[in-house]
């Protein structure tokens, strides 16, 4: 199956679209965790899904707009089945070789500020990543995660 058993039905949606100021990396966090938070996720899952949200949304702050100033597009979806898509859209410089973006400590800034781990907190706090970019056009990150909820022990 092409998302992991994650059902394609809709149960609700959000959009919202931020210019790539640093400060909007906190509101993306905050307002995508407090849409999420319908679900009755566990304060651990909500906690990734912060971490996950602000990797993806400094990236388009710091890399694709990196000199200029543009629009950041998120859109979140609660699936059936206690699941959430959540895609992050810049129409920034893109990436030119996305495989290797991917990999641990992988990093193109030169300050020495970044650590190259972005993508792999994304990928280890998320159960699907999934990145396009193309160069001079933008870059799409698209992530779920599925929801266990406040049981016992979470
Ligand atoms: N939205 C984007 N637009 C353009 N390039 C990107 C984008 N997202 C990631 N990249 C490229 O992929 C590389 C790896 O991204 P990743 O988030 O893993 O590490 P980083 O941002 O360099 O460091 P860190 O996230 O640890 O601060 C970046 O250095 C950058 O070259
Ligand atoms: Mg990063």
């Amino acid at each position: 199956m092409r998302n992991k058993g994650f059902s394609s039905v809709v149960r609700n949606e959000m959009k919202l679209t931020l210019p790539s100021y640093s400060v909007n990396e906190g509101v993306a966090r905050a307002v995508v965790a407090a849409f999420c938070a319908q679900l009755d996720p566990a304060a651990s899952e909500l906690a990734d899904v912060k971490c996950a949200v602000s990797e993806a949304v400094t990236n388009c702050i710091v890399h694709a707009y990196r000199d200029s100033v543009g629009s950041i597009y998120i859109t979140v979806k609660i699936l059936e089945g206690n699941g959430v898509r959540i895609e992050v859209r810049d129409r920034g410089c893109g990436i030119a070789d996305v495989k290797a973006a991917r990999q641990p400590l992988f990093t193109t800034d030169p300050s020495g500020e970044r650590s190259g781990m972005g993508f792999t907190v994304m990928e280890n706090f998320m159960d699907i990543l999934r990145v396009r970019s193309k160069p001079g056009k933008g870059t799409v990150v698209i992530m779920f995660k599925r929801f266990a909820g406040r049981g016992e022990n979470k």
